[in-house]
């Protein structure tokens, strides 16, 4: 019997690594991102490998095409996991000063609420037929605050709460959920990232890893090791050291198009002119 896929964010970086990992003959892949282009790059190199994929062009903030799309999906192809992948960065840095309001809330509807709406779409379906895996994508940034992302890691430690919630409430209905926390994973988003990025991983290399843990069911995916070393020797360590250290993860975004726009219609009242507090 075929096995069905979902994964959001599938046009490019680790959703398409994830894609590619997963596309073999008996595999039905449903892929989402907004890109329509690259969408389908993505879907017929998953084709040539043998599955069989749906698309669909849509925003994560459309709740209610993203819901109608997963469900008539799940109709046709009952899921039997779902990784909501699909997110945004943005953040301050040294040139760009304050991560803009307009863009903060953004990042919060697609990697918080564009996650949530996901695997809520999926989850009482997956209940009521005692089976399913729901995944969500958070990040290391989730578990230890980036200095300079504070709603992208504001976001991704929601994700990581909201999962670990859903996990014990799901987990006696047959159903599992897994939160996966990576590092620094090479992808057009990781490009617009100014900043050390330790212990780098290719996407593929990622959606490798990321395969095993699933098909272990397992409830954290976080790597690399050394980071996440360095993240639970971190609650040791006395604040002054803490704040110390999380300095030296400073980091520069480089505001996408939709940033862009964002930073344009700020209004003044936010930014006060230097010299006034
Ligand atoms: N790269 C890293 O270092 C890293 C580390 C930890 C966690 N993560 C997380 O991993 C996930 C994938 O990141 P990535 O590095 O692969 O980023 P990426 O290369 O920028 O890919 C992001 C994907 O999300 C989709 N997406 C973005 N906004 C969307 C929206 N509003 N509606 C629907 N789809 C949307 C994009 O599709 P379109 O471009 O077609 O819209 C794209 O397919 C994200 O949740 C990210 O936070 C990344």
């Amino acid at each position: 019997m075929a096995r069905t896929i979902v994964i959001t964010g599938a046009s490019g970086g680790i959703g398409r690594g994830l894609a590619l990992e997963y596309a073999e003959a008996g595999t039905v892949l449903a892929l989402t991102g907004r890109d329509e282009e690259r969408l389908q790059a993505v879907a017929e190199a998953c084709r040539s490998r043998g599955a069989v994929v749906q698309t669909g062009a849509l925003d994560v903030r459309d709740t209610e095409a993203l819901v109608d799309w997963l469900q008539a999906i799940d109709a046709r192809h009952p899921v039997d996991l779902a990784i909501a992948n699909a997110g945004v960065v943005s953040g301050a840095g040294p040139a760009h000063g304050s991560e803009p309001l307009a863009t903060a809330l953004r990042v919060i509807d697609v990697n918080l609420k564009g996650a949530i709406a996901t695997v809520s779409a999926l989850a009482d379906r997956m209940r009521a037929r005692r089976s399913g895996h729901l995944a969500v994508m958070s990040s290391l940034a989730g578990l230890a605050t980036q200095p300079d992302l504070p709603s992208y890691s504001a976001g991704k430690a929601g994700l990581i709460s909201y999962g670990a919630a859903l996990r014990i409430r799901l987990r006696p209905h047959g159903v599992a959920v897994t939160v996966i926390c990576p590092g620094y994973i090479e992808s057009p988003m990781l490009q617009r990232q100014r900043s050390p990025k330790p212990f780098a991983w290719p996407a593929e290399k990622a959606a490798r890893h990321i395969r095993r843990g699933l098909d272990r069911r397992r409830r954290m995916i976080a790597f690399p090791w050394q980071l996440m070393l360095g993240i639970r020797l971190l609650p040791l360590a006395p604040p002054f050291l803490h704040d110390w250290i999380m300095a030296g993860f400073a980091a520069e975004i480089v505001p996408d198009a939709e940033g862009i726009r964002e930073r344009g219609t700020e209004p003044e009242s936010l930014h006060p002119p230097s010299g006034m507090s």
